[in-house]
């Protein structure tokens, strides 16, 4: 490099940090007083080079960490201190996060701008009474009778309709398919017929008769990995810029955003419709998601959230942001955790003939989709074992609102991310066992073969406290359902990636734990 422009770089990164620590008011120096331990920070870069190096091991490299540390909290940072996070592996600190000063750790503005596209002020990324008021209207839909509704008509629908006949055909044909992928055609499927009531099908060709349902599954693919590259970037400079040329992944994100505006804007106005002309409000007893936020809008006083958002746009807007939040959820989390317990099973036969031999032992759902599998405590057991070691959501985090010192001492200042890390927590020594890094499902049953569930605070898959995960029993429902039909029906034998436990599949860097390069399965049908 020549000398002028080694002095140009050198005189950029010296500005770049004074305007840093005058930004930041003279509070740049780290907590002093903390546990926290910090892996070697560049006083410049931060954590930035090795953050890259690790890049396509990062729940790993943090899990390394997360162990070496003795309070079990490590800090680091980004270029010019930028993206400052406390992350923590310990039960007692992810209480204090979740349950105990939940109110000091909120969704935050970073996260809700780099989300705002895709999901607006849908539940997700909402903070405060705007939450508060949806989370309160959403809980009706997890209620038992909708539970029930969910697996006499939407799984069954998609597991009778599709998924097996798909499997079917593969197992007939005798050629690997990607089991992933179905999953999660499956999975997209069954929560479109409950966020938006279409019943449309993605997995089977023949089933694709709305060619919009196809670019809709795209469309949200598309749209959620660039929001949450953007959730993690440290800079906006670049996204604003793109955003204001409409080119590279802001156009793109763009285009798949109007894909989803359209279809949920029109589902929303039939909906409007539907209730139009059916004034007397004789509705069909138990009215899905939609139904009820629309009813919450137009309650006599208008309601809080109708108070909020009192046009007709802005509720409709409203209605849109609440149906994506909903989709975002369920789409890939059960096939995801359905995926790994699959190659889980793979690699460890043992565990595989203990749920087949429960299967048999309990009372036959033919295999339908139905939920007669609840009482198959192996199985519930095997799933909640997957999901410890790879949690569909295996890293999260608020933003802090004051500072604060966690339990175990690592300092959180006002505007720091407050991270936990519910895949290292899951491989962690201290908190599992020598044998964290097996698969055991035994360790969640008794003596008498019941489940035990631990306090989530332990187990954090599903969150914790007040925002903790709405629809996991929907979600045990519909992988139980799953996993039985599935394993009552066909040998599955997995292709690729070998199943072996020392050498497991690797991940995508993406916001759920997806398996690098799909799950490859050769079916054979059982007699
Ligand atoms: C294995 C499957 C699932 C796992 C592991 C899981 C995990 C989680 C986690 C970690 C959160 C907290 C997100 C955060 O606030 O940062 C969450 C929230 C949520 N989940 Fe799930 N989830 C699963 C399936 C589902 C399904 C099928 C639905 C239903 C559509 C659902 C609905 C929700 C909702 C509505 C919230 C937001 C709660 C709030 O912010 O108050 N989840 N889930």
């Amino acid at each position: 490099m020549e000398t002028a422009q080694l002095a140009y770089v050198l005189l950029f990164l010296v500005t770049a940090v004074l305007l840093f620590h005058l930004r930041r008011g003279g509070r740049s120096a780290p907590a002093k007083l903390t546990t926290a331990h910090r892996p070697h920070p560049n006083p410049v870069l931060g954590n930035t080079v090795e953050f890259i190096r690790n890049r396509r091991r990062f729940f790993d490299w943090y899990t390394d960490l997360l162990r070496a540390s003795p309070s079990g909290a490590i800090e680091a940072w980004g270029p010019f201190g930028a993206g400052h996070a406390v992350t923590t592996a310990c039960p007692a600190a992810v209480e204090h996060l979740l349950r105990g000063n939940f109110g000091n750790y909120v969704r935050g503005p970073s996260f809700r701008a780099a989300m705002s596209e895709l999901i607006g002020d849908g539940l997700f990324a909402a903070d405060g009474r705007l939450w508060s008021v949806q989370r309160k209207v959403a809980s009706y839909a997890f209620s038992s009778r909708a539970l029930r509704r969910f697996s006499d008509d939407v799984l069954a629908v998609h597991l009778r309709g599709t998924l097996l006949p798909f499997l079917d055909a593969a197992a007939a044909s005798g050629e690997a398919v990607d089991l992933q992928d179905a999953l999660r055609r499956f999975a997209f499927d069954s929560i479109c017929h409950v966020a938006f009531g279409v019943e449309s099908s993605t997995l089977l060709e023949t089933a694709r008769e709305d060619s919009r349902h196809e670019a809709l599954f795209a469309a949200f693919d598309a749209a959620v990995e660039i929001s949450f590259r953007r959730a993690l970037a440290p800079f906006t400079l670049v996204r604003k810029l793109t955003g204001l040329l409409n080119v590279g992944s802001s156009r793109r994100l763009r285009e798949a955003v109007g894909v989803i505006d359209d279809y949920a804007m029109s589902v929303v106005e039939s909906k409007e419709a539907a209730c139009r002309d059916r004034e007397d409000g004789d509705g069909d007893g138990d009215p899905d998601l939609l139904s009820r936020f629309m009813a919450a809008m137009d309650e006599e006083d208008g309601g809080e959230l109708g108070a909020m958002f009192p046009t007709p746009e802005g509720k409709r807007r409203l209605l849109r942001d609440v149906v994506v939040s909903f989709v975002l959820a369920g789409k890939d989390t059960t096939s995801s955790a359905l995926t790994w317990l699959f190659w889980l099973l793979a690699a460890n036969p043992r565990c595989e003939r203990r749920v087949r031999d429960e299967l048999s032992r309990s009372p036959d759902g033919g295999g339908g989709g139905d939920a007669k599998g609840m009482h198959t405590h192996y199985l519930h057991a095997a799933i909640t074992e997957a999901m410890r070691l790879y949690p569909p959501v295996p890293f999260n985090g608020r933003v802090a609102v004051g500072d604060d010192v966690l339990p175990g001492g690592a300092a959180v200042r006002a505007g720091w991310f407050a991270n936990y890390s519910a895949y290292a927590m899951g491989r962690m020594e201290r908190l599992w066992g020598e044998d964290c890094l097996e698969f055991s499902p035994e360790r969640w049953l008794r003596d008498g073969g019941e489940f035990v569930a631990v306090d989530a605070a332990r187990y954090p898959v599903f969150h914790a406290g007040p925002r903790a995960c709405l629809g996991k029993e929907m979600a045990y429902v519909q992988m139980k359902t799953v996993a039985a039909a599935v394993l009552r029906r066909f040998s599955v034998e997995v292709a690729a990636p070998a199943p072996a436990m020392d050498s497991p599949p690797a991940y995508e860097m993406t916001a759920t734990m997806k398996m690098k390069g799909g799950l490859w399965v050769r079916l054979r049908k059982r007699e």
